[in-house]
């Protein structure tokens, strides 16, 4: 009977043990991680991520900047590492597995929504990325020189880009120096 009480005991104390490295030190260490009161998304961004995620940009795209990669930094893709507390607002998150194109953790801040269209609208020679033509829509018919507008699903998804903005860190918690 003893023997069956150590045993359990023992199981109970490796689950424990487990918890506490898996869960517990994460959270002591990055917990306090978070970026000032990012704000809640608007519907508009909101539905725009919902676009964000249905055309699967998360496949060439990250939305996270790990600690020391500094070619990324360099590059001016963010300001500084990624946090948990970056998340916070995103349903669901989509950090994004492959960099084929560049990480847009902080896109809002580095292109205006008008470069964002463009981008969206057309690609550079040789890119890798498609026109998302579809998003956009000509507001005259087609007539030659008449404005093209983005379509509901198109605004959305810029609205979101420009959400895409790393908060500053409370200065205490920078996991790394803020320039590489
Ligand atoms: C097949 C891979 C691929 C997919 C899918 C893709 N992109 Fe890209 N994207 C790239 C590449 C490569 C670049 C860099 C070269 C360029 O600008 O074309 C890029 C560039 C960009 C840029 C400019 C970033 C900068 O720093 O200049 C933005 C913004 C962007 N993509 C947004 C999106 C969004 C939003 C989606 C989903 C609707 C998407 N991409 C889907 C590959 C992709």
């Amino acid at each position: 009977m003893s023997r069956l009480l150590l045993f359990l005991a023992g199981i109970l104390g490796l689950l424990a043990l487990s918890w506490g490295v898996l869960v517990g030190m994460p959270w002591l260490q990055l917990g306090a991680l978070s970026p000032a009161a990012p704000e809640p998304l608007s519907a508009m961004a909101l539905e725009g991520s919902r676009v964000y995620g249905a055309e699967n940009c998360a496949a060439c795209h990250t939305r996270q900047i790990a600690p020391g990669d500094r070619a990324a930094l360099a590059r001016e893709w963010g300001r500084r590492a990624t946090v948990p507390g970056d998340f916070r607002t995103a349903r669901p998150e989509m950090p994004g597995l492959l960099r084929i194109g560049p990480d847009l953790s902080d896109v809002g801040h580095r292109l205006s929504a008008l470069a964002l269209a463009q981008r969206l609208y057309a690609s550079p020679a040789g890119s890798a990325m498609p026109p998302y033509r579809f998003l956009f829509e000509p507001q005259s018919n087609g007539a030659p020189g008449g404005e093209i507008v983005p379509t509901p699903r198109g605004a959305a998804l810029i609205a979101y880009l420009l959400t895409l903005e790393q908060g500053p860190l409370p200065a205490a918690a920078s996991p790394e120096p803020a320039t590489p």
